[in-house]
């Protein structure tokens, strides 16, 4: 079917849709990603494939052993849980890890029965569908714009950066090295040193970078790998350095999430008077009611 053709049968279909249901299927057309997967998403491909180069370079887990803080807090949580980065096995690769018997959804209530119940996933960096809903529906254009990922991890921020939007820059700081190692590589493999840099500092040392992004993310960043203290000493360094009118945060999960069990007790000021939050449309975006969900924990501000 040629161009024409198809325009018509779009039409034709749309005139014979329900009047109160146009609005929905043309906002539908207009940004559901459903049809992003008749596309060829050259973007995703390069994204999977970077997943398929980093994960022979990291443990099942995705943790190196050196991160002590985040492996004990992990163990530490209520309910059984588990790490698994979604960036690097999404769920058709963790389908077929449970298949191989590498890993699984579930863990045994009563050794050697057949009572199990599902294990708590956590993961420590962004999922593809995550950072394309992050730079098509929650970012606006980024033409000319500095975007900095506290805490960079594999990269992920980056790389989704680079192919999902138009930022003249993204700047990566994270304090581990063996994660700043990873992100080099594939920096120099995937040649995005055109755009992409990354540092090795804790981000508290970042002071005029942080003055100068227009869009800083942080992705669940300090709560495993820190101790509240120094949690409260990264917050406030945030709010005293990024003050750039109308200026971006993205957090995960919401800024009083994150700060709940940190203001009383770790001399944090009061945080958050600087931004206001701007409510996102997550209808635009349909996905699974499980993706929806991780998609809520994503939020974002403006400097005042
Ligand atoms: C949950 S991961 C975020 C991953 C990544 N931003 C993403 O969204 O995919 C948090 C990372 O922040 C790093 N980190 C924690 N505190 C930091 C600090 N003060 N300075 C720099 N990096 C930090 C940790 O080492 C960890 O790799």
């Amino acid at each position: 079917m040629n161009f024409n053709e198809a325009k018509n049968e779009i039409l034709q279909t749309l005139g014979r849709t329900d009047p109160q249901e146009l609005a929905k299927i043309i906002d539908w057309l207009k940004n559901s990603d459903d049809l992003d997967d008749l596309l060829v998403d050259n973007q995703k491909a390069i994204l999977m494939s970077i997943a398929e180069d980093l994960r022979p370079c990291l443990p099942l887990e995705a943790m190196f052993p050196s991160e002590t803080m985040a492996i004990q807090k992990t163990q530490q949580t209520s309910k059984p849980t588990v790490h698994v980065d979604a960036f690097l096995y999404d769920e058709e690769t963790v389908d077929s890890l449970c298949e191989d018997r590498k890993m699984s959804r579930n863990y045994c209530l009563n050794c050697g029965s057949h009572s199990t119940a599902p294990l708590e996933f956590i993961s420590h960096s962004f999922s593809v569908s995550e950072l394309r809903f992050l730079f098509h529906h929650v970012l606006p254009d980024l033409t000319g714009r500095l975007v900095m990922d506290v805490g960079s991890r594999l990269g992920t921020v980056l790389y989704g950066g680079y192919l999902y939007s138009s930022a003249a820059r993204l700047v990566g700081v994270e304090m581990s090295e063996e994660f700043v190692k990873l992100q080099t590589m594939v920096v120099e493999k995937y040649a995005f040193g055109d755009r992409i840099q990354v540092i090795h500092a804790d981000i508290c040392t970042q002071a005029a970078l942080v003055q100068n992004a227009d869009v800083l993310i942080m992705n669940n960043v300090f709560e495993y790998f820190m101790e509240p203290k120094d949690q409260a000493k990264a917050w406030n360094f945030i709010s005293q350095n990024f003050l750039k009118k109308g200026a971006l945060l993205v957090t995960v999960p919401s800024i009083q999430e994150a700060l709940i069990s940190l203001q009383a007790s770790n001399g944090l000021t009061e945080i958050g008077h600087w931004l206001e939050e701007v409510l996102l449309d997550y209808s635009a975006y349909l996905q699974s009611d499980t993706e929806l969900d991780f998609l809520k924990q994503i939020h974002l501000y403006r400097v005042l």
